[in-house]
């Protein structure tokens, strides 16, 4: 048993996530839920501290288990975890000064090519690393010694060989760290495990779990027309059949030509049962003058409910409502298992669900991140063209509308990505791309076409590398595609004589625009 002791970080999923990759399943429990007395009585195998958004220098901030230092098993510290370790310990952390968040390259040690957790590193001489922190290690706990050093972390890779700790003070679980895969598996292998997890397993396992859950009632499914929720209706039609019936909210938040091809796919091509509820003026009447980010999720999460139930009532006795919530929508939304992250977005897919909802839910993708919905899609047999799509969020073209929503505003938004991802494929850049869109910004600017002035809007063209959506870079054009697209977007697109680049990687930017 591997214990993951989750302190709070976004991405202590992608923790687990990647030891997944490595074919060993583990268990992730927040800090406070885990005692001495636990640890000392059934001692896991090894344990990994995440990260956390807590500084170690605050009064009654999160440590790990006292005891655990004693269990003589591997421990490896990410982040907060390494600062708490030298904390609890006996080193030295200090607060404020030198925040260092993106990419880092690490050097090592004079003496040092590393070793352990660190064997194989540092091939080129240094190591391309993802940091996000504020607060850094200043002096070192007795029996450690640095292995990898920072220009803002001198202690960004530590070890204690003797009793197998090891720290980072980065983040080797992000896919923007290139070796943070190999620290993770020697760390695994060093603490002697054995991978047999796989994803044919998976899918007879979720099958056997929905149908246990479901048993002979009707399950409603809200179809997006998205990969998540397609593969779940997908998942949960091969688990019960026409028990299941597909609801497709069209919230009139979505992309030129989306509704249609939801429709003919699923009606026509799956057979399976749909409903096709084109509620556009009841979301758009009811997002009339909201600008803040979270009341336009909430809202629609609210309609989307309200919609759902009144649908479930026309099928008729359905007791489920089944969603395509992934791993990374519920990390973000809550604190995981009521743990210490901080809600950087209330996705409306787990945010705004009414208490007083009368369906229960089916949420068979729960615990996989996108990447693994994919491998899970390609496994039901969906074709590769649809797997491959780009991920859509479910509040749609709101949140790539900062500011007021209005249907002039959509309509040109609608026509301009259209143009910008009918560019990419042309280019073949679409699947190398994890998610393009144009968001539209709430400004107009000053331009002059022919012998005109104009006075439009300004949008702002998004691309992004990914591989789970928790953190992105975004994504190189060459000037010249970039070029051209502003100008077919200008050109094509009546209502838009400004066009930009997003180059904000997450963190500390987000994805979307909202
Ligand atoms: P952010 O903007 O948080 O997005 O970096 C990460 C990924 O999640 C998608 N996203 C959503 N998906 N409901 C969803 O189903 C939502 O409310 C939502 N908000 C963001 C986003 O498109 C990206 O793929």
């Amino acid at each position: 048993r591997l214990l993951i002791i989750d302190f709070g970080s976004q991405v202590t999923q992608l923790i687990a996530r990647r030891l997944r990759e490595l074919n060993v399943f583990c268990e992730i429990r927040p800090y406070q839920a885990v005692t001495d007395a636990e640890l000392r009585a059934d001692p896991p195998q090894a344990v990994i501290l995440s990260g956390g958004p807590d500084s170690v220098t605050r009064e009654g901030s999160p440590r790990a288990p006292q005891a655990l230092f004693d269990l003589g098993i591997p421990v490896f510290g990410i982040c907060y975890g390494q600062q708490t370790m030298m904390q609890q310990l006996g080193g030295r952390v200090e607060a404020g000064h030198h925040a260092e968040y993106g990419r880092a390259f690490i050097a090592p040690a004079p003496g040092h090519t590393g070793d352990g957790i660190f064997a194989g590193l540092f091939a080129d001489g240094r190591e391309e690393v993802w940091m996000s922190h504020g607060d850094r290690v200043t002096a070192l706990a007795p029996g450690f010694e640095v292995i990898g050093t920072s220009p803002n972390a001198p202690y960004a890779m530590i070890a204690d060989e003797v009793r197998r700790f090891y720290a980072v003070q980065f983040h080797p679980e992000v896919h923007h760290t290139p070796n943070g895969r190999t620290m993770l598996e020697n760390f695994l292998r060093l603490a002697g495990f054995t991978g047999d997890w796989t994803m044919a397993g998976y899918r007879a396992e979720a099958v056997r779990r929905i149908r246990e859950q479901v048993g002979d009632a009707k399950v409603i499914c809200g179809l997006s027309g998205g990969v998540d929720s397609s593969v779940a209706a997908v998942l949960i039609h091969e688990a019960i059949g026409d028990q299941l019936t597909c609801v497709f909210v069209d919230h009139g938040l979505l992309r030129l030509g989306e509704a249609e091809e939801v429709v003919t796919m699923f009606r026509d091509h799956y057979n399976i049962p749909l409903i096709h509820a084109d509620e556009s003026e009841l979301f758009l009447g009811e997002l009339e003058g909201v600008s803040d980010p979270e009341v336009k999720r909430k809202t629609i999460g609210r309609l989307f409910i309200d919609v759902f139930q009144k649908h479930a009532a026309e099928i008729g006795g359905a007791e489920f409502l089944a969603q395509g919530t992934l791993y990374p929508d519920v990390i973000e939304s809550v604190s995981f298992s009521g743990g210490p992250s901080v809600t950087i977005k209330s996705h409306h897919n787990v945010g705004g669900l009414p208490e007083k909802m009368g369906l229960k839910l089916v949420e068979p993708l729960r615990e996989l991140f996108k990447d693994e919905v994919r491998a899970l899609g390609r496994e039901l047999g969906l074709p590769d063209r649809f797997i491959g799509r780009h991920p859509f969020p479910g509040p749609g073209l709101a949140i790539r509308c900062p500011g007021e929503i209005t249907r002039e505003k959509l309509d040109i938004l609608r026509k301009a990505d259209a143009v910008y991802i009918d560019q990419i494929r042309k280019h073949g850049l679409y699947d190398e791309i994890w998610q393009a869109f144009v968001a539209i910004l709430p400004v107009r600017t000053v331009g002059v076409m022919g012998d005109g002035r104009t006075y439009d809007f300004a949008c702002a063209l998004r691309a992004v590398t990914s591989v789970d959506g928790m953190t992105a870079d975004y994504y190189p054009f060459t000037h010249q595609f970039l070029g051209e697209t502003a100008t077919r977007i200008i050109n094509e697109v009546k209502g838009i004589n400004r066009v930009t680049y997003d180059i904000t990687s997450k963190p500390p930017g987000t994805i979307e625009w909202e």
